[in-house]
């Protein structure tokens, strides 16, 4: 069946694969010109393929502002720089002198806080020649890969997470080794009155599509009522079956590519492989609307 067989009424375009396990790239989409129908079906598509890439949306700072403010609220974050006259868009850049890359380790947006970050969304501005994609893997997946054993017992815990640099730095072996942004504005600290330790279960019940998802990430560092020992081999067991190939996909960027994803059930990782190459992003995370619950 070809893709245009799919179009209906309440879903105008097509989308495409990115995987075969979830993501999909959109066409026929102007983002800048989105009806409030439009926008109820991107909302479905994205609630379905939890990753979504527009290529070749040409909008204003203005007009991106506009449509991510249709999410939900915009996060202010509360130490990073926005782009100069437009709060809320926060700029990531590695120049090719720079060696680490911002979001370089499996996570999902701001665990730390009571209410994470809904969605984020991505729109480049200028890529590397090759390399600089972002990945994602698909954490509905991870939960219905594990044994029924395994389901049981993630049922029963919850997981530490924090946004603590400091500590996050500290840790050995972990996924998160060269977290951290190329330029001054992710080497700052948090403010300290700003919430950077909270739990969450480990497995979440996803608000829109009722599905259940593992709920962990690069900010888990132990599980509730359990020792740093303890913790750390079932841990570390969640997180590398989380990441594994089947459960991801994988976005190549182009200039004018955006893309939104679901924290809410998918982590995501900047892949740094383009050294000596310059990559310039403009970054919106949507606030959280919800204490995450347990499925
Ligand atoms: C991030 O973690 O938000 C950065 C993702 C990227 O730059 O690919």
């Amino acid at each position: 069946m070809s893709e245009a067989a799919h179009l209906t009424p309440n879903r105008p375009f097509e989308v495409s694969p990115l995987s075969g396990s979830f993501g999909g790239e959109v066409r026929g989409v102007d983002l800048g010109q989105l009806s409030d129908t439009l926008f109820d079906a991107v909302y479905d598509a994205l609630v379905e393929h939890q990753v979504l890439v527009f290529r070749d949306q040409k909008l204003t700072p203005e007009q991106y502002l506009a449509f991510a403010k249709r999410w939900g609220g915009i996060h202010q974050h509360p130490f990073m720089k926005d782009l100069e006259g437009y709060p809320g868009i926060l700029e990531i850049v590695k120049t090719e002198n720079d060696v680490k890359a911002f979001g370089n380790g499996w996570h999902s947006d701001q665990m730390f806080v009571e209410k994470p970050a809904k969605c984020t969304m991505l729109y480049a501005k200028e890529v590397p020649e090759r390399g600089g994609d972002t990945m994602f893997s698909n954490m509905y997946a991870a939960y219905d890969g594990l044994s029924d054993g395994m389901k049981a017992l993630v049922h029963e815990l919850k997981g530490w997470n924090s946004g603590d640099r400091a500590k996050l730095r500290a840790r050995k072996n972990d996924v998160v080794r060269n977290s951290g942004t190329p330029s001054e504005m992710a080497e700052r600290q948090p403010p300290s009155d700003m919430q950077t330790e909270t739990a969450h279960p480990l497995v979440r019940l996803h608000k829109d599509s009722r599905r259940k998802a593992l709920y962990l990430g690069g900010h888990t560092m132990k599980l509730d009522g359990f020792t740093n020992e303890e913790s750390a081999p079932i841990l570390g067991y969640l997180k590398a079956h989380s990441a594994m190939p089947e459960y991801t996909c994988r976005v190549n960027w182009e200039v004018n590519s955006l893309t939104i994803w679901d924290n809410r059930c998918v982590q995501h990782y900047a892949v740094n492989d383009y050294q000596g190459m310059r990559r310039r992003m403009h970054r919106i995370t949507i606030a959280g609307d919800e204490v995450p619950v347990s499925g």
